[in-house]
């Protein structure tokens, strides 16, 4: 037995079993590269999913956490403290939302937006308003609220019954139906710019002004899930300014402190109003060691121009992808995104050469069975995203 099969021997005595993992292990990490127990080498082209955007293993941000672990890592909320409030003011200085609510996941952002939505209709509004309509193909999370929220069916719902009322689901693109769907009872419309687990699917402009048109006119919320797409992933800070609008309430997590847990809701002040003290809570978020690192994740993605960076390799990678959907007819049916956000959808079972990529030493995702989907950190080199789409050409060309 090697070690990576010892390791799994091992995990099944001791992991729930909720996930379905690649046949990888993975110890160390630098960059864009990541490397197992048996010394084996990887381009990492998913960064832990939209999560190290700036790099594995940084000595600048390993540095900082030392030196933070050794002065303060978390006293809890029931303290005023600089880090939170410095990493709060970066933060906001990326986006028109005017404050911040730090918690610990994508999932618990978007529970925060829910809660804020409903408790803003109720005590500011003072209307009986709470129903969350969301796109179908969405992903929201994996808490009761968040899973009904996500617009799919199947095992991320199976089982879970009764699950929390006042969710419903548009087709993503139709504003028509839409606004058929919003009533007095509706609190928020909430949506990702573009879909991630979902597909790479990156929402129409058109489709876009016309929810930030419809939600002024019915006087209910907008919540943006940028919990994958924000932070400079797609080419701008955030998805949503690609689309010149403000949501009320939008929400971020993965990438935030670059590995170490954090999320973060975003609000305006009028909508921020919703919440006052113990009506929402918890006890890691903002917590001084991860706002400290958070914060220098902010100042890297800056100094580096990092979404500059992103919609410019993200063009390039895109320019690429479709000289070999044009030189392979019937292998790739589309190839989309937005910066470093990609798919490329297959004309076929995506499993096999999904496999074979990873065989070759390249780690990425296969979402919906046929959507290679790539988030690499976006400092990656060039050479690296050259290096895979030769791989894939010469996959293409061998299966012919
Ligand atoms: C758009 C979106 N929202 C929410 C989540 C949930 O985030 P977390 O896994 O940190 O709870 C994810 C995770 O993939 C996501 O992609």
């Amino acid at each position: 037995m090697n070690k990576h099969e010892a390791l799994v021997e091992k995990q099944k005595d001791s992991i729930c079993n909720t996930y379905g993992r690649y046949p990888v292990n993975v110890t160390k990490a630098k960059g864009s590269r990541l490397w197992d127990l048996d010394g084996r080498e990887y381009i990492d082209l998913l960064s832990g999913i939209s999560v190290a955007n700036v790099g594995h293993c940084r000595d600048d941000l390993a540095d900082l956490m030392a030196e933070q672990a050794r002065k303060l890592v978390m006293v809890s909320n029931l303290f005023y403290q600089e880090e939170q409030v410095e990493c709060a003011e970066k933060l906001l200085a990326t986006c028109g939302a005017d404050k911040v609510f730090f918690c610990n996941s994508g999932a618990e952002a978007n529970e925060a937006a829910i809660k804020l939505a409903r408790r803003y209709m109720r005590t500011i509004k003072e209307r009986d308003a709470y129903e969350i309509i969301t796109l179908e193909g969405s992903f929201h999370g994996r808490t009761l609220a968040t899973l009904t929220a996500t617009g799919q069916t199947g095992p991320i719902k199976d089982g879970y019954s009764p699950l929390p009322e006042g969710f419903s689901y548009a087709p993503a693109g139709d504003i028509e139906a839409m606004t058929a769907m919003v009533s007095d009872k509706t609190a928020a419309i909430m949506i990702e710019i573009v879909q991630g687990e979902g597909g790479i699917k990156p929402l129409a402009h058109d489709y876009v002004e016309a929810l930030a048109k419809l939600v002024k006119e019915k006087d209910i919320l907008l919540i943006v899930d940028e919990v994958q797409s924000g932070l400079c992933r797609t080419g701008k800070w955030w998805a949503h300014q690609h689309y010149g609008i403000t949501p009320d309430i939008f929400t971020s997590a993965k990438a935030l402190a670059n590995g170490l847990p954090m999320g973060a809701m975003l609000a305006t002040d009028e909508v921020a109003k919703g919440f006052t003290p113990g009506s929402h809570a918890t006890t890691f978020g903002g917590g001084a060691l991860v706002s400290k690192v958070s914060s220098k994740v902010l100042d890297i993605m800056t100094d580096e121009k990092l979404a500059d960076r992103a919609a410019e390799l993200g063009d390039f990678f895109i320019k690429e992808a479709l000289k070999i959907k044009d030189k392979h007819p019937g292998k790739i049916v589309s190839v989309r995104g937005l910066g470093l956000m990609l798919g490329i959808e297959l004309g076929f079972d995506g499993n096999e050469i999904f496999a074979k990529l990873r065989d070759e030493g390249f780690i990425l995702n296969l979402t919906k069975g046929k959507i290679l989907r790539l988030l690499p950190a976006l400092t990656i080199d060039r050479a690296d995203l050259v290096s895979f789409l030769n791989t894939l050409d010469k996959a293409f060309t061998d299966m012919d």
